[in-house]
């Protein structure tokens, strides 16, 4: 009897332990594994204003993850080189509340010294719930609803912003695209498609009911893509926008009106009054066909922005040593440190 109770104690104690092992593999596989070399530093251009308050700063905002980190990085640096008033470049970036802080912030500051930058904790609770599931389960992660969230996040002093997805380039000076002219009180900027059907990203539901589809009566509405995008956060706050895209996204739950994840709200509240930028800003869809995989080009005309939107990632295809011709173009801003590049 007693010899048995030993072993029952045994036991208990053996699983325990298996439970915390495990516990501790999961945080360990929470923490970031990529190793990140140190970017140059740059310097302003003497034609730059001093920054004496938030007012002079170009501010960009970003979501930073341990998936995407590695694309997050090449964003950055890719703004930085060609921006001509680098220094005055200020990074907001938002991260689950479930991440640690310590972990990115060090990532962060490690490759890129002297960035300016801070970091906003998202708690994921506060948006989990009004997500419903899309066809494309990537796009159902909390953390891509957090761009409508911006105005709440960023203090008070940050009235202007330009939100950038972590599979972007930029190859132009981000303060061209920061500056853009925000007429007639509009609260969003970016570039918009005309000639996409935008009766296709919603649902027969909701054009056939009346009482839904009458919030475009009033509108020319053209497609946006979410992923490159000036916000004026002074007027965001004032019309309570991240409240109506929350309104849409609670009707979502209840009817399904749309199929894609956070962009729809977006072209709810914002499509056909938005400020039209130029093209070259967005060179989206380079992640490919979602399908098939299959590469795609650019669009004709000049490129300021190059965007690879869409399931395939350029370091995961040049890792898988499948890339396609344009990844070549995302290479020279990758920051991860290979082994080869250790010995060296
Ligand atoms: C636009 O999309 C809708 C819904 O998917 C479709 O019924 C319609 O035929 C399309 N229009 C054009 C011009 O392709």
């Amino acid at each position: 009897m007693h010899y048995r109770r030993r072993n029952v104690a045994a036991s208990l104690a053996t699983i325990i332990l298996l439970v915390l092992l495990s516990a501790a593999l999961a945080s360990a596989r929470a923490t970031i594994r990529e190793r990140f070399k140190e970017a140059p530093q740059f310097y302003n251009s003497p034609s730059c204003p001093t920054i004496i308050s938030s007012k002079e700063a170009v501010h960009v905002a970003m979501t930073l993850d341990l998936t995407y980190l590695r694309g997050s990085m090449a964003a950055i640096l890719s703004v930085l080189q060609h921006t001509s008033c680098p220094q005055n470049i200020f990074f907001h970036f938002v991260i689950s509340s479930s991440t640690p802080t310590s972990n990115l912030r060090a990532t962060i500051a490690t490759s890129f010294p002297y960035l300016h930058f801070e970091l906003y904790p998202f708690d994921d609770s506060s948006v989990s719930g009004l997500i419903s599931t899309s066809i494309r389960s990537a796009l159902d992660c909390p953390l891509n609803y957090a761009r409508s969230y911006l105005a709440n996040l960023l203090p008070i002093c940050v009235t202007r912003v330009v939100y950038l997805d972590s599979d972007v380039v930029v190859v132009d000076d981000i303060a061209t695209l920061y500056n853009v002219d925000l007429v007639q009180d509009k609260v969003l900027a970016a570039p918009q498609y005309c000639n996409a059907n935008f009766t296709a990203y919603f649902t027969p539901t909701f054009w056939s009911n009346p009482s839904l589809s009458v919030t475009f009566a009033n509108r020319h509405p053209c497609y946006f893509n979410t992923g490159v995008m000036v916000i004026d956060l002074n007027r965001w706050r004032a019309g309570d926008y991240t409240r109506r895209i929350e309104e849409w996204m609670e009707l979502q739950k209840r009817i399904r009106i749309y199929e894609l994840g956070s962009l729809p709200p977006f072209l709810l509240v914002f499509a056909g009054n938005i400020v039209p930028v130029d093209h070259r800003w967005n060179q989206h869809g380079l992640g490919g066909d979602n399908f098939r995989g299959l590469c795609r080009d650019l669009h004709p005309g000049p490129v300021s922005l190059l965007h690879w939107s869409g399931k395939g990632k350029p370091w995961a295809r040049l890792d898988a040593n499948r890339p396609c011709p344009l990844d070549a173009l995302w290479a020279p801003y990758d920051l991860l440190q290979t082994p080869f590049a250790l010995d060296s």
